[in-house]
């Protein structure tokens, strides 16, 4: 089939790339000059384990395209949108400008029976409306809304074998044309068992916020568990790992730490919480205030801890901060975790260095007044004090012997609880985590 894929940033790109893996001819349209040119080269515009491997796989075949020019999309027979939808500048709804601007582009080119097929994370309600402007413009082409569940570090899995499908369609029925089409696009996916399940517009945009919200929660019930368990002098992971076994709570999402960031959950929560407030239910997600406090608790405590593990006193302390990206296997650093501790650790007076094996240059551009060395032995040279705060696994294999040697203080805290803590004490460590007792 012939598809068009608007918007090739870390969901456009991966989508692009994997739907020309199934077998199809597809063209990726972005307005951004500089990234169509890298990714028409093969090259991807961020780190995403295997996806420049796939792009170049799949570019060799000839079924994959790039361009800027939104007049590409003509002849395809479905349109997917893939824009961002960032946090409005100074306030918690999602700005729709990307979304809008797409498909203002993208209406023009939509022939009868076409489907365009929105993918971006959006408030409720939007669907129903990008449907009405379609219909003004083309009344025989369709609109669903397929949301997007793929993780950062998994995209091509999670978009080649993902756990489910949702399409949302106009009349919610199973049998619409714009389902077939989809179950099309899918067939090899959907040939390995993949559920399927057909909603109404509203549905299945609902399904993606409320999925993230339910994420969100999970890891901040856990670091709430970590702060009574601070408190009371318990062990989190244990309780974590405890709690965990029983099927109906799962042990996943359940890693207590610095908390969540990055580009989907903390955004997706607050956008969720201003649309229900626009729809008068906002009580029914007050909750996710506590869950977004919760989370940004995690922050301070770091700093806090921070400060108590360098006896009181930040001032002119040399903090080595391992990790920089929001999660390993990713050089995203928007709303990082990890940055956020360490620039507030450099506004109250400490010396930081941070490395990451790939954020750097993000990291570099969003806080330049950082101290950034991409040699991890030299950002540890003579620390009084390491934190790790993306747990890539060249961090959690480090050797506490080996690292011992380089610091001028051994004193570490583990901002995600994946250091062996009786390792690191007997290594003369002096060691904290987050929810884990003292020593
Ligand atoms: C998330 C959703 O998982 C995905 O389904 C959706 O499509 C987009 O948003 P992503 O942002 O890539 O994906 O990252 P995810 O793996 O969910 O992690 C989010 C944050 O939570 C990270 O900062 C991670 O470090 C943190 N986290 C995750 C924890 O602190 N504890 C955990 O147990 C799990």
């Amino acid at each position: 089939m012939r598809i068009s894929v608007i918007g090739c940033g870390y969901l456009g790109a991966v989508h692009a790339a994997s739907m020309a893996k199934l077998g199809h001819e597809v063209v990726g349209i972005d307005v951004d000059d500089a990234k169509i040119a890298d990714l028409a080269r093969g090259k991807a515009p961020f780190f995403e384990p295997g996806l420049e491997q796939l792009l170049l796989e799949v570019q060799a075949t000839g079924r994959l395209t790039f361009t800027t020019d939104i007049s590409a999309a003509k002849g395809s027979k479905a349109h997917f949108i893939c824009v961002g939808t960032p946090q409005k500048k100074g306030e918690n709804a999602a700005d729709m400008r990307y979304v809008d601007a797409a498909a203002a582009a993208l209406l023009p080119y939509v022939a009868a029976g076409d489907v365009v097929v929105g993918k971006s994370t959006v408030p409720v309600g939007t669907a129903a409306r990008l449907a009405d402007l379609l219909h003004e413009l083309q009344p025989q082409a369709h609109l669903a809304w397929n949301p997007e569940f793929l993780r950062e570090g998994h995209a091509i899995k999670d978009t080649l074998h993902p756990d489910r499908f949702v399409y949302g369609v106009e009349d919610g029925n199973d049998d619409h044309p714009a389902a077939a089409l989809l179950d099309e696009v899918y067939a090899a996916p959907l040939s390995e068992g993949t559920s399927r399940i057909v909603t109404d517009y509203a549905t299945a945009e609902l399904v993606k916020t409320a999925a993230n919200s339910f994420l969100a929660t999970k890891i901040s019930f856990i670091n709430a568990m970590a702060e009574v368990c601070e408190a009371a002098g318990a062990d989190v992971t244990l309780l974590a790992d405890s709690i965990g076994l029983d099927d109906r709570i799962g042990r996943k999402f359940l890693n207590a730490g610095i908390g969540f960031g990055g580009g989907c959950l903390p955004k997706d929560i607050r956008a969720f919480m201003a649309r229900a407030g626009e729809l008068g239910a906002d009580q029914a997600l007050s909750f996710l205030r506590e869950v977004d406090a919760i989370n940004m608790r995690r922050r301070t405590r770091v700093v806090e801890l921070t400060r108590e593990l360098c006896e009181g006193s930040l001032l002119g302390k040399r903090v080595a901060v391992l990790g920089a990206a929001f999660k390993p296997e990713s050089d995203d650093v928007r709303d990082s975790p990890a940055l956020s501790v360490a620039a507030q650790l450099q506004l109250q007076g400490a010396v930081v260095s941070v490395t990451d094996p790939q954020a750097l240059g993000n990291a570099a551009r969003r806080f330049p007044e950082l101290n950034f060395e991409p040699d991890t032995d030299r950002c540890l040279s003579k620390a009084d004090a390491v934190l790790l705060l993306t747990e890539w696994r060249e961090y959690r294999e480090l050797d506490p012997h080996a690292v011992a040697d380089l610091v001028s203080t051994c004193r570490i805290l583990d901002g995600r609880n994946v250091l062996d803590p009786a390792k690191w004490r007997d290594a003369g460590w002096s060691y904290r985590g987050l929810g884990r007792p003292q020593a």
